[in-house]
């Protein structure tokens, strides 16, 4: 009975082509893998995802919070068409982005994760993101949202995305903007890096095991540090403590 409504509740994913795994020197003169992993990988990630859930610097908070979701509904098969890739250096885990094939034409992204800053491996990690979407899936845009000043820098500004405020998008029904092959195209020689095939050493290296983060982002020591919660108080930084002083946590 229960294996029978498994089979309700669980979606059957459409085939799509694997992601052909790329490298490249990234800003600290390391050699950055990027790569798509498998369902049985995605425990190994998933406690470092927790770990941003309460930095609330950047947005890391709802981003942290809603990759969890998404990468434990791609886990448990609780969502359709869904691919993770992963940016790994020297086995490190770098960055994790997400998206779904929702048709033959259309991508819809949904989250690029930093694990270590300032060497632009989100946006190496997103630029894959779209590689996979309009080269390898051969499709026609991908739908892409903002939850962070630094996400809009990155690609709505970046990219000169197009708007598309009539589509809701996944992440919470907002407007959408998109990516099309034409802006992608024009993408390439700037934003698009990489080499294939992946050294042999260098892919055994990432396949092997997903390392923790050397430098991850964390809450700040001093709350008053937090960019935000000093003047908002729906800081979650700030709720957290409160938690903390009423004995709820
Ligand atoms: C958006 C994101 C993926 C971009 O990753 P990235 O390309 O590797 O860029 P970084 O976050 O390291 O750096 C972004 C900017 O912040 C600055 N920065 C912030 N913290 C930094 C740090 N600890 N060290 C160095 N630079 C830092 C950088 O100088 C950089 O400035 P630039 O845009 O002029 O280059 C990443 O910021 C992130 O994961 N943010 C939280 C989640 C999020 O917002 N995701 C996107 C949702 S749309």
């Amino acid at each position: 009975m229960s294996v029978d409504l498994e089979k309700i509740l669980r979606p059957v994913d459409n085939p799509m082509p694997p992601f052909p795994p790329k490298y490249m020197t990234i800003a600290s003169g390391e050699e950055m893998v990027i790569r798509q992993v498998s369902r049985d990988e995605i425990p190994d990630i998933l406690p470092y995802i927790e770990s941003l859930m309460h930095v609330e610097r950047d947005f890391y908070d709802i981003v942290a919070a809603r990759v969890y979701a998404e990468l434990m509904a791609y886990y448990r098969h609780r969502v359709q068409d869904e691919y993770v890739l992963v940016a790994q250096i020297d086995g490190e885990i770098g960055a994790v982005v997400n998206g779904r094939m929702v048709n033959a034409d259309v991508g819809m992204s949904l989250h690029t994760l930093a694990l270590r800053r300032g060497l632009r491996i989100g946006a190496h990690a997103f630029a894959a993101k779209m590689e996979y979407h309009i080269d390898i899936m051969k499709q026609k845009e991908v739908l892409i949202v903002a939850e962070s000043p630094i996400g809009f820098r990155r690609w709505m500004i970046e990219y000169n995305l197009e708007k598309r405020f009539d589509t809701p998008h996944e992440l919470g029904g907002v407007p959408s903007w998109a990516l099309t092959r034409e802006l992608f195209d024009r993408a390439r020689e700037t934003l698009v890096v990489g080499r294939r095939p992946v050294p042999d050493k260098l892919l055994e290296k990432a396949y092997a095991a997903i390392l923790p983060p050397s430098d991850p982002p964390t809450p700040p020591e001093d709350l008053l540090a937090a960019t935000r919660s000093r003047y908002d108080s729906t800081g979650t930084a700030l709720m957290a403590q409160r938690w903390r002083q009423e004995g709820k946590v």
